[in-house]
């Protein structure tokens, strides 16, 4: 079964109003020839507003990076899932490792968002990965199987066909440190494998698991090939329109 590849691009904490609109529009100028991609583009909040009014009508959707599980009340700083369809937004980015590493973010409160973006009728991206330690003490599989039978519990089969993984190690993000193919794809297969035992195979199959770390355009076909690698989710590479879109064009 071939899946429909999706490309995101995390913006984090980067580009003024002026400079997400300048970098929108040139990448739905650059956009031919990708009509069987799903492209993405995540920018912090104070963009979402203007960015969402320029992809209006362009087949780039809008994805928010973070949001809270409740849908209104008294928690200062905090954005809800319909602020962010109110501004345009498809997706949501959630349990990134840096959000998990500043900010508090744990299993639990990956899940709280996750079942509350999908309540809501946004499609979550929902992030796992090892850190090096993890990984060099042969606990990849460990952190991350956990990561995703806890950040999923309680979703229903019919919400899981909505959701995208991203397999974010994060050795890997902003080092320049790419994961190769195949440690890529072991992990790939296996949290495919673990989405056929928590839902169905049907779901598995049809779920979409991006990779994401240090992804750049001289090295993205190499992951694209993998058989469960389908997209990417990308940090620097994705903050000028000419190297996001040799992503997307891959
Ligand atoms: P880099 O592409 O800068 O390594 O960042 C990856 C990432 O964290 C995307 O969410």
């Amino acid at each position: 079964m071939k899946r429909r590849p999706i490309m995101a691009g995390n913006w984090k904490m980067h580009m003024l109003v002026a400079e997400a609109e300048a970098l929108v529009k040139g990448l739905v100028a650059g956009l031919d020839g990708t009509e069987d991609v799903d492209v993405v583009v995540a920018p912090p909040f104070p963009s979402l507003h203007p960015v969402g009014r320029l992809l209006d009508g362009t087949p780039i959707a809008l994805a928010a990076q973070n949001m809270h599980w409740e849908a209104s009340g008294a928690y200062t700083g905090e954005v809800s899932a319909a602020m962010l369809l109110d501004v345009g937004c498809r997706h949501v980015i959630i349990g990134h490792s840096e959000r998990r590493q500043y900010f508090g973010e744990t299993d639990e409160t990956v899940n709280r968002k996750v079942k509350a973006a999908l309540a809501a009728g946004l499609d979550p991206i929902v992030c796992v990965g090892e850190v090096l330690e993890e990984r060099k003490s042969g606990r990849t599989w460990e952190v991350v199987g956990r990561q995703t039978r806890k950040g999923l519990e309680g979703v229903s089969a019919e919400d899981a066909k909505r959701l995208v993984l991203a397999y974010e190690p994060v050795w890997a993000i902003g080092t320049g440190e790419t994961a190769t193919p195949e440690q890529a794809q072991e992990v790939h297969g296996r949290i495919r494998g673990l989405i056929g035992e928590l839902f169905d195979d049907g779901i598995a199959q049809g779920l979409r698991i991006q990779y994401g770390g240090s992804v750049k355009p001289d090295n993205v076909r190499g992951l694209m090939d993998q058989p469960d690698v389908d997209g990417a989710l990308v940090g620097g590479a994705a903050l000028k329109a000419e190297s996001f879109l040799g992503i997307v064009k891959f």
